[in-house]
């Protein structure tokens, strides 16, 4: 050892930064986080503040180094990281990569390839979208156990579960605009019943006449967040029907365009309120009966509400207002849906959210019914990162139900802020 001592690297004599180091090296390829002294040691001399010793001075430090590690070791039981306050915790475990103040460590420094989505911890908007749950799986699995990269390493046997609440309360200090609404807010999309929450998000859904006229009405959604709180929504749809024995016609419907913002919200309460305001366009062929032929002005509130035991209720109410009501009458709408999700493997696993969607409207024309449907429904996620996701439910009529067919309606979507298509898979 003193021979290949001179020279060599000696990183600052605290176990804190001795510990990081070698967690990042064990990710490097060597070995998994070293619990025994020689080969911390051993990895000592390979850190990074250079220092030339005499030997004699080495074979101290290094005894040195094997009584710190051991009383380290000691005083700490069965985890090693001896402290208890989240930015200790922070600054013990997780500099190296996370840089001090959580922006990140250089690329040129930290010796790996960042993926895309790395976090910088003072970003609030990359961030907030982010549950608590699935950052605390990713620290005790690693990123690796929920579709990232595995540079993020497991903390599983380093940091107790409380240990891993605190730095978690930690990281969500570094966001300081309070302004922007927390992902726990965001809730799996139900078929019809907008969401409060503004999204990063391709939608394409299709609702299938299970009975009645053959038609399928397919709509591509493209919504993208701006600012802490606001989004824009783009919607075109696209139908087809049967218009005769073995002919059928499609094309474009009405597209519509709109913006939300969100009015209020609050994590200890459990709750967002949105707006809506947006337009739609006479582009579908209102012969055909893929349009409605004027253009209509369209508002709606839309609010969550979180509820014990990762249950939920979402409601949107609001209406269509056209601007010739010679044709289309003037009408509300409200719609509710209720579910609860079952997060499998401790949240490492698949997300099925079961809902039940209960969907009104009415026109303001004198004698008109409310028409109620039922839509018992089921949500899940695809990928391991929860990016891609899928649901499937039944539209049944409840009332007014001679010109209201069921529908099969389905849809898949992919939340691009998480990543690409293909990416979290495995
Ligand atoms: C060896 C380097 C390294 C260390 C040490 C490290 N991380 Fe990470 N961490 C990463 C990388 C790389 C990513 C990005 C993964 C991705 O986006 O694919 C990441 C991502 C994360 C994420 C974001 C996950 C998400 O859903 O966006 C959290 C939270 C996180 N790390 C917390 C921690 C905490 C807390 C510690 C210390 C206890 C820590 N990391 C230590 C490399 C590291």
């Amino acid at each position: 050892m003193p021979e290949s001592c001179a020279g060599a690297e000696i990183h600052y004599l605290n176990s804190a930064n001795l510990n990081t180091s070698l967690m990042y090296k064990g990710i490097a390829g060597a070995a998994r986080r070293p619990r025994n002294t020689s080969r911390l040691i051993a990895s000592v001399y390979r850190s990074s503040t250079r220092l030339f010793l005499h030997p004699l001075l080495c074979d101290l430090v290094a005894l040195g180094l094997i009584a710190t590690s051991l009383l380290a070791q000691s005083s700490t039981d069965t985890r090693t990281v001896p402290f208890e306050n989240g930015k200790e915790i922070f600054e013990y475990s997780c500099v190296t990569c996370h840089g001090p103040a959580g922006k990140g460590t250089p690329e040129t420094a930290v010796g790996f390839q960042k993926p895309a989505t790395f976090p910088d911890f003072t970003d609030c908007g990359g961030t907030t979208p982010e549950l608590n749950v699935d950052w605390k799986a990713t620290i005790t699995q690693g990123g690796h156990g929920r579709g990232f990269s595995p540079i993020m390493p497991s903390f599983t046997d380093a940091l107790t579960p409380e240990q891993i609440d605190k730095v978690v309360v930690y990281l969500r200090s570094l966001c300081t605009d309070k302004s922007w609404p927390r992902g726990e807010l965001n809730l799996p999309r139900p078929l019809v019943t907008e969401k409060a929450f503004p999204e990063d998000e391709y939608v394409i859904s299709s609702a299938l006449n299970a009975k009645g006229a053959p038609g399928i009405e397919n709509n591509i959604i493209y919504e993208q967040r701006f600012g802490a709180r606001n989004q824009v929504e783009l919607d075109v749809p696209v139908g087809a029907m049967r218009t005769g024995p073995g002919s059928w016609f499609g094309g474009l419907g009405d597209i519509s365009l709109g913006v939300k913002r969100v009015l209020s919200t609050n994590l200890s309460k459990g709750y967002i309120l949105s707006a809506f305001g947006g337009i739609v366009l006479p582009t579908g062929n209102k012969s055909r009966g893929l349009g409605s032929g004027v253009t209509t002005f369209e508002a709606f509130l839309a609010y969550a509400q979180l509820l014990p035991a990762n249950s939920f209720v979402q409601f949107q109410g609001g209406t269509d207002q056209p601007t010739h009501t010679d044709d289309v009458p003037r009408s509300a709408f409200w719609r509710t849906a209720v579910g609860k999700s079952f997060r499998l493997e401790n949240g490492l696993g698949r997300m099925w959210t079961p809902m039940m969607e209960f969907i009104a409207d009415r026109d303001f024309a004198t004698g008109a019914r409310t028409n109620w449907d039922v839509m018992p429904q089921f949500q899940v996620t695809l990928s391991r990162r929860q990016h891609v996701r899928a649901n499937l439910g039944v539209r049944i009529p409840v009332t007014n139900t001679a010109d209201r067919p069921i529908q099969v309606v389905f849809y898949m979507l992919w939340d691009w802020f998480d990543g690409a298509l293909t990416e979290g898979w495995r």
